[in-house]
């Protein structure tokens, strides 16, 4: 496993440019099960993104990532049960579950599990999918799906609460379904218009009725298609936390200004100097930082719960007091102990967050928790005076593409080392060595572990 050694302090300088959005990059990954043929530009290259690459390998694709990205070929798939370790490696590949019903009429995969966030429940995709035509038994941790009528057909569907997740399984299993789908009180993450992008690239129809309800009629086969990966807005606002925490001048480009509409005006609030280009978004961060008030996560166009983390870390050097409210996940805090370490002054008390500023934080060994808490470590860690080490960084590698690189470019004093400990996992494996010489390799490589079948084509 490695870390990250930062040496605080440095104000940040200069333009970077955003990667390809894992939380669209994933679903698209699994749709593209469906189609001949797939080419996705701009997928990124994470371990959660290799992670859903290992799955169609095991599904039978062949999946290859050149340099402007990721063809996926399902001629030889043939596989409708994705292995254990994958559905615990990476929690949202309940998202592959409707394209295998799709494909195959058949599926079996283990319940993801609960993740560093706290129990993350299926009840939504399993009772949309069921209302498909899908018949769910578990089985030993296993969910056993069949359609008895060999292919899907459309439903009207009422979600309780807007899951990203859910929408998509709806998405992909109803793209080929037989008839309409009307989904009410879908999610409308801008990840959700990428997903219906892809699809409706490849022959699916799709469309919003009159009373704000994804309507999708089902076709007999959706074709090949390419697709550009909308750009990660969590990255793009986690690079503006960078700058505004440590201080700077930076522009951050290839990225959607109006995906963060909830998210620059507590930067502007904290004192920052903000400003909107057609695809960047430039900060400037000079002197101390003011409290922003009470930032409460709801579903897009609402504060996004995954910048939660990021934007906590610069308002622990926010001068007065701030309050998050997590409404989305009941355990996403846990990176307040780390920071906390660093000299944060932060109070949690279930779901609410009381940060008061600090004058200063300082340097200390600190423990990613989870993604997007590790990259708030991260954060804090630029703006501590001293050497801070930030170990289990295999969390922010889930979702962010060579996050010290990128923040090298900008001036920042971060190495990355190994820390010998540990040893990778499959798909951090796959995600050092992802280069097309490897990508065959790790295909045989994959099906060879994965059971008796041929390994792609
Ligand atoms: C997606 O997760 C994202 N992941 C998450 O990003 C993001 O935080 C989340 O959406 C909310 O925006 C990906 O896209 C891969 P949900 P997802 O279903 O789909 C409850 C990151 O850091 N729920 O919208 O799993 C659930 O418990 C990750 O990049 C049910 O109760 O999120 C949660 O409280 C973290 N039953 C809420 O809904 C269900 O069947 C939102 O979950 C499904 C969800």
């Amino acid at each position: 496993m490695s870390v990250y050694i930062i040496e605080g302090g440095v104000p940040l300088q200069g333009e970077i440019a955003v990667h390809g959005a894992k939380n669209a990059a994933l679903p698209v990954l699994a749709a593209a099960l469906l189609p001949p043929e797939s080419h996705i530009l701009a997928c990124p290259s994470l371990t959660d993104t290799a992670a859903a690459m290992d799955i169609l390998r095991a599904l039978g694709c062949r999946v290859t990532r050149e340099q402007e990205g990721v063809t996926v070929d399902t001629s030889s798939a043939q596989q409708w049960e994705v292995p254990e370790r994958f559905m615990r490696e990476m929690r949202s590949s309940i998202i592959f579950l409707g394209a295998i019903l799709a494909r195959f009429g058949r599926a079996r995969v283990s319940f993801p599990g609960g993740c560093e966030l706290g129990p993350r429940p299926i009840d939504l995709h399993l009772a949309a999918l069921e209302k498909m035509g899908t018949v769910i038994q578990e089985d030993h941790g296993c969910l056993d799906c069949t359609v008895p009528q060999g292919r899907l057909h459309g439903a009207e569907i009422f979600l309780a609460l807007p899951s990203v997740g859910a929408t998509q399984n709806v998405m992909i299993a109803a793209s080929t379904a037989l008839g309409r789908t009307i989904l009410h009180g879908a999610a409308k993450e801008p990840e959700i218009d990428d997903l219906a992008a892809f699809l409706r690239g490849a022959g699916a129809r799709i469309y919003t009725n009159s009373a704000g309800s994804m309507v999708i009629d089902g076709v007999e086969q959706l074709h090949s298609v390419t697709h550009r990966v909308m750009p990660d807005r969590i990255a793009a606002a986690t690079y503006l936390c960078c700058a505004a925490a440590a201080g700077g001048n930076i522009v951050v480009r290839d990225c959607v200004p109006g995906h963060l509409q909830a998210v620059l005006p507590c930067l502007e609030q904290a004192g920052c100097r903000i400003q909107r280009y057609g695809d960047a978004v430039g900060l400037r961060s000079q002197g101390q930082l003011h409290s922003f008030g009470w930032v409460r996560t709801m579903p897009y166009p609402g504060f996004p719960t995954d910048v939660q983390a990021p934007l906590m870390a610069v308002a622990t050097l926010a001068k007065g007091t701030t309050v998050f409210t997590e409404t989305i996940f009941e355990n996403r805090f846990r990176h307040a102990d780390e920071l906390r370490r660093m000299g944060a002054n932060i109070r949690t008390e279930g779901r609410v967050a009381i940060i008061t500023g600090a004058e200063q934080l300082h340097s200390a060994s600190v423990v990613c928790t989870d993604l997007r808490g590790g990259a708030a470590l991260c954060i804090a860690a630029l703006a501590a005076q001293g050497q801070s080490r930030v170990a289990e960084i295999r969390h922010i590698e889930r979702g962010y593409e060579h996050l010290d690189q990128s923040l090298r470019s900008l001036g920042a004093n971060i190495t990355r080392s190994r820390d010998e400990k540990e040893e990778e996992t499959h798909a951090e494996q796959n995600y050092i060595q992802d280069s097309p010489a490897q990508t065959d390799q790790a295909a045989a490589d994959a099906a060879q572990k994965t059971g008796p079948e041929e390994a792609p084509a």
